[in-house]
């Protein structure tokens, strides 16, 4: 009895590490996001383009353009335009991080 739990015990702590491993948890900002790139920035709408998988420089940069006016896009531009370098940082990294479906 006393092994199982331990067992059952270690099993959850792996499966969670290997959660956060996988998948780091969302930004707070990437709220802002999921209606259009959706959660793990597979955008199903042809129109927004997907993210998931993107290279995290790839998505630093284009995230500091739109908001300091670099690349023009009036959409972009609205939900870049509050973040800060390290939320940028923390966003491209977590859609970098997601597997491309
Ligand atoms: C209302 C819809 C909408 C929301 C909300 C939105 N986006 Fe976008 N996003 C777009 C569109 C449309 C484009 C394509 C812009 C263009 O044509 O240049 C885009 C482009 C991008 C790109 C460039 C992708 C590439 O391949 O070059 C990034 C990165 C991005 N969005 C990140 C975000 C993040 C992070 C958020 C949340 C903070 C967000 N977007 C919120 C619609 C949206």
């Amino acid at each position: 009895m006393k092994k199982l739990l331990i067992a059952t015990l270690s099993t959850g702590l792996l499966l969670s590490a290997n959660a956060q491993a996988e998948a780091p948890a969302a930004p707070a900002k990437a709220a802002m996001c999921v209606g259009c790139h959706a959660a793990d920035g597979n955008s199903v709408v042809p129109n927004f383009p997907k993210l998931a998988g993107q290279h995290a420089n790839y998505l630093e940069k284009q995230l500091k353009d739109f908001r300091d006016g670099f690349r023009k896009d009036a959409t972009m531009a609205t939900f870049a335009k509050g973040l800060t370098d390290a939320e940028i940082k923390e966003l491209a990294a977590f859609y970098a991080a997601q597997t491309a479906k």
